[in-house]
């Protein structure tokens, strides 16, 4: 099912209610499983090193373990680190950001993370932030598990907790982020988040006249306030009351931007209970989270969350370190090409499943996978109709070809 964009919180209220209208698909339950036999266009790497760690493509990648959802396709992701690429948008964003806070703030206040392996535990991922047992962002629908215990993190949030059991109190960690997704121009498996966060001490709100809570909340509305000035300009922009798992209060900011109200990110006083239980007691903290390609597509006028993933030069000629919000000029729209599939469903079958399936086989050619027509028998079995639009961003592409991958 399409969210808005790639980056919108999964974990709150609203988008919970689009995504809970799947089908939870259980472990060990494959609806449809496409890992077994098929062709491969580019050879996957046995291995990737990030910050010192090294991961295995066996490791990652386990066709025979039920507890395992992870293909190739997203293996292959890992490691790429767009957002460490000065010259590529996310890297330009990332650095944009950086600067914000090292102006803002003494400079280097702000300890910055960006090498982060996405190998993380389901505790950290989901129960160090308060993401409740039978949260739908937990099922494997949903998220890539490595094995039963171990996932690639669906968001940045879960480094918080040991961060702050290492002593931080300022940090801002950037990295790539997976999600089981739809596939349009705004949803891709990976993408990627920066979360930010400040812890305050008593010493701090004590005379003010504040709360620590209210204090928290002033300086975080006045902070992404200035960050959202700094990024998109002098724009209007409005606090919309939210719910996270890990904050409360919680908002969300958004901005009036080319005649839209458009999201911009999640935010929050973190609970007590996260502070508490990772050595940071009797304090206050603010957290915030933001998806990057969100925000860089609308920065570099980017049509297409495929493109972040492109090595053509046409494309990443086009954008240089610092130089935030360069207009990309298209190069040339390829033309599309539309084929239908339409196949009777067990209550196994997830959009996200099928979609996994496609670009397995199709790759970056997958441009949107739709629903176009259904209906259920007398006997009650059901039948989907989706369009699955081909069409490359780098070359026009052949009926012969994509009738083959259809
Ligand atoms: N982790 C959230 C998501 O991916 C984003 C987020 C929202 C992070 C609020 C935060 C926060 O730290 O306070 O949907």
């Amino acid at each position: 099912m399409a969210l808005a964009l790639s980056s919108a919180p999964t974990f709150c209220h609203r988008v919970l209610a689009l995504r809970s209208g799947h089908a939870r698909r259980g472990i060990g339950q494959v609806a449809i499983d496409s890992r077994s036999s098929r062709k491969r266009s580019a050879p996957i790497v046995a291995a990737v090193q990030i910050g010192g760690v090294t991961l295995t493509r066996e490791e990652v990648v386990r066709q025979d373990d039920p507890t395992n959802n992870v293909p190739d396709s997203v293996f292959s992701k890992i490691g790429l680190q767009l957002h460490r690429r000065p010259d590529h948008p996310l890297g330009i964003l990332k650095n944009e950001i950086y600067s914000f806070f090292d102006e803002k703030f003494p400079a280097g206040l702000f300890r910055k993370f960006d090498d982060l392996s996405p190998v993380v535990s389901v505790k950290s991922n989901f129960d160090d932030v308060l993401v409740p047992p039978d949260h739908i962002s937990r099922s494997y629908n949903d998220t890539y598990y490595v094995d039963g215990n171990t996932v690639l993190r669906c968001h940045t949030s879960a480094h918080q907790a040991q961060m702050l059991r290492d002593g931080l109190t300022h940090f801002l960690v950037t990295g790539d982020v997976y999600r089981r997704d739809a596939i349009d121009a705004t949803h891709y498996p990976v993408f990627h988040q920066m979360e930010g966060f400040r812890v305050f001490s008593e010493s701090e709100w004590k005379d003010t006249g504040l709360d620590g809570t209210d204090l928290a909340v002033k300086d975080l509305k006045e902070t992404l306030e200035g960050l959202a000035k700094r990024l998109f300009g002098n724009v209007e922009m409005r606090w919309i009351d939210t719910y996270f798992p890990f904050t409360n209060p919680s908002f969300e900011l958004e901005i009036f931007f080319k005649e839209k109200w458009l999201e911009v990110l999640g935010c929050g006083v973190t609970e007590q209970e996260i502070l508490k239980s990772n050595g940071q007691s009797g304090k206050v903290a603010w957290a915030f989270g933001l998806g990057l390609e969100r925000l860089a597509m609308v920065l570099f006028d980017i049509p297409d969350i495929r493109l972040f993933w492109t090595s053509d030069p046409r494309f990443t000629a086009q954008f240089k370190a610092g130089q935030l919000g360069t207009k990309f000029k298209p190069f040339s729209k390829y033309p599309p090409c539309y084929k239908d599939i339409s196949f009777w469903i067990t209550d196994a079958f997830t959009e996200n499943n099928l979609c996994e399936l496609v670009r397995d086989v199709a790759g970056d050619i997958a441009e949107e996978v739709s629903l176009i027509d259904q209906f259920t028998n007398k006997k009650g079995i059901s039948s989907h109709c989706y369009r699955i639009t081909y069409r490359s961003m780098e070359r026009s592409l052949t009926d012969e070809e994509v009738n083959a991958i259809q």
